[in-house]
């Protein structure tokens, strides 16, 4: 991106969009960062006028719903309305105003369930996806093959990253909404704060999965807008895998919580194994750098000690 760009971050005020929105203020950009009562992406000819009239040179497409298992099932209408409205609208804006490059994240959870083991990006479409988050990932299957239809027809430059799951400052916490690392984040905090003797884990303990701190994740997005241009998807992982027991310990640890941990294994398990092969992203020159136990320790410490402190 060239100096004195002028940049569009949609969902700028989410987890991901506030963490690239720290990075980029500090550079020479002018940032266009509309929230989403100045600027309701579901609705097209708002989005249309906001385009003509504040004419970006790059957007960045980081709104959208989205939410944990629960979230999912409860409101699939609104994840695959307002989801495929949003990009639709924004994708369809870049192309008629010309923008020079659009930045559209996939999701791991649009990969096959069955999908081999670390993930390559040739296994998107290769099978079928997990039922529990359909409509959301039908939605950004939906967004990946529009960029991808852009770019054919009409060349719009756009990348597809395809991040892993993302953990940091500005996660969700409420337990409707939240993802596995903010939830026993709370629980093992309200655990120490109340001195409760156990803390019970839902399944074996034993899933693989791999979390990339928010941080990396904006530097990586911003890494490859600068220096990526293919609508191939493009993987962003860690390939550090971590079992969730030893998640649940890794948190407890950063949360100071002393009682035990147990395992319902009459719950069940999700997936085994999701790790994604980001093998092409660090022959882009991109490695994430925060490691997980530094990352958690940030979270926890903004979210919770700070919230504390200033009471
Ligand atoms: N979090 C992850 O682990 C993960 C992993 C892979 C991919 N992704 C993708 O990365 C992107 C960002 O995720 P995130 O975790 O940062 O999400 P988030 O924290 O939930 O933030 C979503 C943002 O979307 C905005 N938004 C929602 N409805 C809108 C509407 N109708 N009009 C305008 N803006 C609207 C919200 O704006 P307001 O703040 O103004 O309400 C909010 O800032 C999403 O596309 C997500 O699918 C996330």
């Amino acid at each position: 991106m060239r100096a004195n760009a002028k940049i569009l971050i949609t969902g700028s005020r989410g987890m991901i969009g506030s963490a690239l929105l720290r990075r980029l203020q500090t550079q020479p950009y002018t940032l266009l960062t509309p929230s989403h009562t100045t600027l309701d992406l579901r609705n097209q000819q708002a989005v249309n006028d906001y385009f003509a009239t504040t004419k970006p040179d790059y957007v960045f497409h980081l709104a959208a719903i989205v939410g944990g298992i629960h979230a999912n099932n409860t409101y699939p209408a609104k994840f695959i309305y307002d989801n495929t409205q949003m990009h639709s609208h924004v994708i369809h804006a870049a192309h008629i105003t010309g923008v020079q490059k659009l930045l559209f994240p996939g999701s791991a959870c649009t990969y096959p369930k069955f999908a081999e083991q670390p993930i390559p990006e040739s296994a998107f479409l290769d099978g079928k996806i997990e039922t529990t988050n359909i409509a959301y990932g039908a939605a950004k299957i939906n967004g990946i093959i529009m960029c991808q239809s852009y770019a054919r027809e009409h060349q719009l430059n756009a990348i597809i990253p395809m991040p892993t799951n993302a953990y940091g400052i500005g996660d969700n916490f409420d337990p409707q909404a939240s993802h596995v690392i903010p939830a026993l984040m709370k629980r093992f905090h309200e655990a120490a704060m109340n001195n409760t003797p156990e803390v019970v884990l839902w399944g074996t303990g034993t899933p693989l999965r791999e979390f990339i701190y928010v941080d990396d994740l904006a530097d990586a997005l911003i890494h490859l807008m600068h220096h990526y241009n293919s609508p191939d998807i493009i993987n962003v992982g860690t390939m550090e895998e971590i079992s969730i027991l030893d998640l649940a310990r890794t948190i407890a640890d950063v949360v100071g919580y002393r009682g035990n941990i147990e395992v319902d294994t009459t719950k069940p398990d999700g997936a085994l194994r999701k790790c994604l092969d980001s093998t092409m992203l660090f022959k882009q020159g991109f490695r994430p750098q925060v490691k997980l136990q530094e990352g958690l320790m940030r979270m926890y410490r903004r979210h919770f000690i700070d919230v504390l402190q200033s009471r």
